[in-house]
């Protein structure tokens, strides 16, 4: 028997950042919107124990010991019930890893869902929301999917409404970027000054609720774009390689390095994804639209 969950990838439309916490993480206004990337974790009894494997291109990236996010998810969830997390959790990737697109924190969604279904342990939606906030800042939005506005780390959600498809192109890396890193970079630029306290954009949300996607290219932003870029150059390049292939809107996508650029239709998606191939600013190109679905069975 096993179970299967597909989870999406996000990109934050507005990624408003606060100074540092005591506790070492920034408050934040994030508008998630989950888009049409999708990870699947399947999971399957294993008599000798937590085991994890990985399939997809970037495979070799994704750790296979207990600091996996979706190994610690199963964890913390046997833990919750009493029992052993005696699972085989496989990681079918096509999420860019360690790309700035939760990634990661939707291997950890898929895990939870996938052993609360195989495990019969009949959680609430509200316990494995707060699962998925101690597992990490954004792995309740890989949940819920959507889009949301997330408040404190990030991991306090409120669902947005969304009046239309957002088209967009990625523009994966050479390299992956590393958040704490990004974070790091981000209050050293803001040394010496007085960082605002982060709050959502009505623009942005009045975008979103619309479906309208000029008015949502006018009013994106997000305050780790300057720190994402001082730690990888490069990525001026491709932003660079968008705006002149005609999109709406090009921006780093949560903490990097995949750039990100909205588009107004499936067509001009694909000529900008082509003028991105084309340009040799990245290592990929992926189309995909949202609002997309959260994690679900499969
Ligand atoms: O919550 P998560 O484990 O995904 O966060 C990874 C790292 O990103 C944190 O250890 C912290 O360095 C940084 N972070 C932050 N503020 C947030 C979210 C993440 O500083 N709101």
């Amino acid at each position: 028997m096993s179970v299967t969950v597909r989870v999406p990838a996000k990109v934050n439309v507005q990624l408003a950042v606060g100074a540092a916490r005591p506790d070492g993480f920034h408050d934040l206004a994030s508008v998630f919107l989950a888009v049409g990337l999708y990870d699947e974790v399947t999971v399957a009894p294993s008599p000798s124990g937590l085991r994890v494997t990985c399939a997809g291109p970037d495979a070799a990236e994704v750790p296979l010991d207990g600091s996996n996010l979706a190994a610690r998810a199963a964890e913390a969830l046997a833990a919750r019930y009493g029992r052993r997390a005696d699972v085989h959790l496989h990681i079918a990737k096509d999420i860019p890893v360690a790309g700035g697109m939760a990634g990661g924190s939707a291997d950890c969604a898929g895990a939870l869902l996938a052993c609360d279904a195989l495990w019969g342990t009949g959680a609430s939606r509200a316990e494995l929301l707060d699962l998925c906030a101690e597992l990490g800042s954004d792995v309740p939005f890989s949940l819920v999917g959507g889009a949301a506005l997330g408040t404190g780390r990030g991991e306090r959600l409120r669902e947005l409404e969304v009046g239309g498809v957002f088209h967009w192109v990625f523009a994966v890396a050479e390299r992956g970027l590393s958040t704490p890193a990004v974070f790091r970079v981000f209050d050293r630029l803001c040394e010496g000054r007085r960082v605002p306290e982060p709050v959502a954009s009505q623009d942005v949300l009045d975008a979103l609720a619309k479906g309208d996607p000029d008015a949502l290219a006018a009013s994106v932003s997000n305050d780790l774009q300057p720190a994402a870029l001082s730690l990888f150059p490069e990525l001026a390049g491709a932003l660079a390689a968008g705006r002149a292939a005609g999109a709406l809107a090009a921006m780093v996508s949560g903490s990097g390095p995949t750039t990100a650029f909205l588009v107004r239709d499936a067509e001009s998606a694909a000529r900008t994804a082509q003028a991105l191939r084309r340009s040799g600013t990245c290592r990929s190109v992926r189309m995909a639209s949202g609002p997309a679905p959260g994690a679900a069975l499969v």
